[in-house]
């Protein structure tokens, strides 16, 4: 629409210009004199380069319309994955579009194959093809991976290892995981009004790519039986990193963070707990605490308002935050960001497949709408988009609309793909 004025005198020029050209034709054919003849073709020739001209900056123009109408454009490596996982990343796309055309961005999706749907096709769990292009993404959108049909397989062949090898190769170290009470949702709580208090919003940054889930681990036969073992081992730079990313993310909320670890037990933990309160002395304007894990678990159910951040390591981070999504009523509401050295971050909802209900639209797409809206906020650097997914969220749950597993009384039920229309039609 800008350009309508520009064109539309590029137009009359042009009319004018072949208007002239015909002119000065019709008058060559009546001069005889070769003088004033010549000066003519000499206009003639001047017109034509002024056509031409025209010509070719109009065509130019349309040429670098396309790259330069957009704000912003972004590649998105999009991992469908198993079970629920392609209806809710449906809605998740669904609602990028409508923030892209909204806010006059560009997302190109890129789907890849990972976990269950990755080893039928190709035989395993995360073929080279997917790393490749995460890697060459600005963000890659998951949604879930795993099922029954691949149990069986064995531990290096799983979907789960798919995940692992993904996060690996990206080198996302920091796992962020909000929890946070809604009051729409207070129903789904389970826990006792006296024990929620003022409300439940905290965050868990979980160590993503060492510990257990990546250390040394073997299964043998020794003296006529099976032995297995799995090693945690952290180094110095590891924790450190993970520990900075909790403090920095502590000053943009409370200030406040608690390291949970097995100190009393574990030499990994040890060194975990050194390096933190380290860290912890460059920023005096946050209060920290260390919290053992088994107590950290009770009191996640006693007093869940002390905490602001919680950063611990990878298996203890796992456990507490399914905790943590539980007492705040669904795990089908929330998001992750798995976040490396640059901006490039793996966005994917904490809940799981769930096969049981795969494919039936009975699936709840909020917290992977969610995971979309932290990946406009953390890669993209897209806080009013993101906030804007967050308040259409808001609104529907206000409005009353519930997917089964959050639905309450009074509520009105509604399935994957009507709950995904309606968070658009509030962008
Ligand atoms: C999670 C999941 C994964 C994990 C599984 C699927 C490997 O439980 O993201 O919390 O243990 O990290
Ligand atoms: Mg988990």
């Amino acid at each position: 629409m800008k350009n309508s004025p520009k064109r539309l005198i590029q137009g009359v020029v042009l009319i004018l210009a072949a208007l002239l050209m015909f002119l000065f034709l019709a008058m060559l054919e009546r001069v005889s004199d070769p003088l004033p003849k010549f000066a003519l073709y000499g206009i003639l020739v001047a017109l034509g380069c002024v056509v031409v001209g025209i010509v070719m900056s109009f065509a130019r123009g349309e040429a670098q319309k396309k790259e330069r109408t957009y704000n912003m454009q972004k590649t998105i490596a999009v991992i469908k994955g198993d079970g629920i996982g392609p209806e809710i990343v449906t809605e998740a796309l669904k609602v990028l579009d409508k923030i892209a055309e909204k806010y006059n961005h560009k997302f190109t999706y890129k789907p890849v194959l990972m976990g269950g749907c990755a080893i039928d096709e190709t035989d395993v769990p995360l073929p080279q093809q997917t790393i490749d292009v995460c890697q060459c993404a600005d963000s890659v959108l998951l949604g879930a991976v795993g099922g029954p049909k691949w149990d069986s397989l064995p531990g290096d062949k799983r979907p789960e290892k798919g995940l692992l090898g993904l996060r690996g190769a990206l080198g996302l170290f920091a796992n962020i995981r909000p929890s946070h009470l809604n009051p729409v949702l207070a129903d789904a709580c389970p826990l006792k009004d006296e024990i929620v208090g003022d409300g439940i919003d905290l965050m868990v940054v979980r160590e993503l790519i060492g510990g257990a889930y990546f250390g040394k681990r073997e299964t043998f036969v020794k003296d006529g039986e099976k032995v297995a073992y799995d090693t945690t081992q952290y180094s110095d730079s590891e924790v450190e990193r993970v520990a900075r990313v909790a403090f920095q993310m502590a000053r943009k909320r409370r200030s406040k963070v608690t390291s949970v670890d097995k100190a009393n037990v574990l030499d990994s933990s040890r060194l975990w707990r050194e390096v933190v309160e380290r860290v912890a002395k460059d920023y005096p304007d946050v209060e920290f605490s260390n919290m053992l894990v088994d107590n950290c678990a009770m009191q996640l159910v006693r007093n869940p308002g002390q905490f602001d951040v919680i950063v611990t390591e990878n298996l203890f981070g796992d456990i507490l935050t399914d905790e943590a999504s539980m007492i705040t009523g669904s795990i089908g509401m929330i998001p992750s960001a798995s976040l490396g050295a640059g901006n490039l971050g793996l966005y994917e909802p904490i809940h799981g497949s769930a096969p049981d209900i795969a494919g039936q639209d009975k699936a709840n797409p909020i917290a992977t709408i969610l995971s979309a809206a932290m990946m406009l906020r953390y890669s993209f650097d897209m806080d009013v988009e993101a906030k804007n997914i967050e308040d259409a969220v808001q609104k529907v749950l206000e409005a009353g609309y519930r997917t089964g597993d959050i639905m309450s009384e009074g509520c009105k039920q509604v399935g994957c793909k009507e709950m995904g229309d309606l968070i658009c039609q509030n962008i």
